[in-house]
């Protein structure tokens, strides 16, 4: 398989860049400046790299760079933003701060042909997020594009294959974006479309058949998309050998806990545990309204309920899991701060044996898990649904979480997914939910007071869900949305829609 670099120095789109390259069925994967060294890169076969861009200056100190014998290697080389100044440096060229000619956003590029630009016109549009420019160009390169404020906005070196570009192609802003990786990608470095689907499936289920074979191993089933499409493709592999215990701590939405019970366990055939914990689990967290607090016990119970589950199986060898492509990049990278313990339930328990772990999913980016699991025949309303806190709905009724309080969340939440859907809205907001609050407000109803719960709909439109904008949704669909939940769900008398975007507030409340 035909494998392309992406080599991170801090930018944002990192794996946008290996999504787009993917997109195209070449294998891309991205490794930290810091992780990889010159060595590693000769030896795994590359047939080409991307330089991310990333925040900092090339001459400061503390900016990341790497060893120039990389572009001694014959691999070709795209630098990006960053990576296209480090690329200049690296290779004996200048880079200067732009002084006050800083350009971010839409920016209209004049190009000059070469390979990588070709099929190009002479001018198009591009997004550019940069201070620093290229105010020299290397040895042995020449500007294959300006702008009205920077001289160099490309550059390349034919003949070493040494290619740089101060805009994004990876973002859909930059008009021909796609078409410059696509040349880069197949034209440049001889690429070959290789990376599909359906061979990942047969590949996985082969390897992973060899390498479990005799093997009792045990899944932590959360009911979300990722560890749903693992056990599937692990079901394929091993069938009874793999126990898959689902952990029903009675946070999920109206009745998605049945639904994987029956979907996994009787359609799909894979072997599924179900261990009802619902009443152990309001138990835990009565009396506690700190969310961090929540989330922590939700956790532990999880991971506690799961090893007693276990434990009833006997000796496991081999523990599985659903982790996917982010989640192993996210880990490898520095300390953000922490804003919510985005813990998964299901996280490593540490006090049970294994021999070894295996993560069928770890190379894949969610779009393609979804995508093996429909290819796996799941049906299409477990493996799309939208991305759902491993705490579930205990974090999105304010406060403490009662029993009652969480049933009516289950009903106001089914209501406005339901508006939703009913009017062909689901693929619109990223993500949609309700919210109960702590707080009564009076209301009035048949000529009496009332003195219920309040309700806020959320709906959110996102790429990465590090920033996210409220979707507009039509007043008609949160009009009936708000009638049916009020007359509907008794205990209910109020009900608003939230139209912050993040930031400053989070997508979920708590
Ligand atoms: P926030 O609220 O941080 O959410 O803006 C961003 C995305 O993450 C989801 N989320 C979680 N997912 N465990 C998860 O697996 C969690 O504890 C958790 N908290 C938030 C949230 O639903 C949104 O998609």
């Amino acid at each position: 398989m035909d494998k392309i670099l992406v080599l991170d120095f801090g930018g944002q789109y990192d794996q946008l860049i290996a999504r787009r390259v993917r997109a195209e069925q070449v294998y891309a994967e991205i490794k930290g400046f810091d992780q990889i060294t010159v060595d590693d890169i000769k030896e795994n076969g590359y047939k080409g790299i991307i330089f991310t861009g990333g925040p900092n200056s090339v001459y400061d100190p503390q900016s990341p760079h790497f060893d120039p014998e990389v572009t001694r290697l014959g691999i070709p080389i795209l630098g990006i933003c960053y990576g296209h100044q480090l690329l200049a440096y690296m290779t004996g060229g200048k880079v200067s701060p732009s002084l006050g000619l800083s350009e971010y956003g839409r920016t209209e590029v004049v190009m000059h042909k070469n390979i990588l630009f070709k099929g190009l016109p002479g001018h198009s549009i591009c997004w550019m997020s940069h201070t620093d420019s290229v105010t020299e160009v290397p040895e042995g390169f020449s500007v294959t594009a300006r702008t009205d404020r920077c001289g160099c906005a490309a550059m390349c070196d034919e003949e070493r294959k040494l290619f740089g570009v101060q805009f994004h192609p990876e973002v859909t802003h930059t008009e021909y974006g796609r078409q410059i990786l696509v040349n880069f990608i197949f034209g440049i470095c001889g690429c070959r479309a290789d990376w599909k689907m359906d061979d990942f499936i047969t590949s996985s289920v082969s390897r992973l058949r060899e390498e479990l074979k005799g093997k009792k191993v045990l899944l932590a089933l959360s009911g979300g998309v990722d560890s749903s499409v693992a056990a599937v493709l692990l079901s394929r592999a091993i069938g009874s050998s793999l126990n898959c215990v689902f952990v029903d701590h009675g946070f999920m939405r109206k009745g998605e806990a049945d639904m994987v019970e029956n979907t996994l366990g009787r359609k799909l055939g894979v072997n599924v545990i179900r261990a009802d914990a619902r009443e152990r689990f309001l138990k835990r967290i009565a009396g506690v309204d700190d969310p961090e607090k929540k989330r922590k016990i939700i956790g532990e119970e999880f991971i506690r309920v799961f090893e007693e589950e276990a434990e009833k199986l006997g000796k496991i060898d081999i523990l599985a899991q659903g982790t996917i492509y982010p989640d192993v990049v996210e880990s490898g990278k520095g300390s953000s701060a922490v804003i919510k313990s985005h813990h998964n339930v299901g996280g490593l328990p540490e006090a049970m044996d294994f021999s070894g772990i295996t993560e069928p999913l770890r190379d894949l980016f969610k779009d393609e898990v979804r995508e093996v699991g429909s290819r796996l025949g799941i049906p299409l309303d477990l493996v799309m649904r939208q991305p759902f806190p491993g705490p579930g709905l205990a974090v999105r009724v304010m406060g403490e979480v009662t029993g009652e309080k969480l049933s009516l969340l289950t009903e106001a939440d089914a209501v406005f997914r339901e508006e939703i859907e009913k009017n062909g809205l689901e693929g619109r907001p990223s993500q949609y939910f309700a919210v109960l609050l702590d707080d009564r407000s009076v209301g009035v109803m048949g000529d009496a007071r009332t003195y219920g719960r309040t309700v806020a709909l959320r709906a959110v439109t996102t790429d990465d869900f590090m920033t996210a904008e409220w979707t507009r949704l039509p007043g008609d669909v949160l009009d009936s949305a708000a009638r049916r939940i009020t007359n509907e769900i008794k205990g209910i008398s109020r009900v608003v829609y939230d139209i912050t975007s993040k930031p400053p507030a989070t997508v979920e409340w708590e």
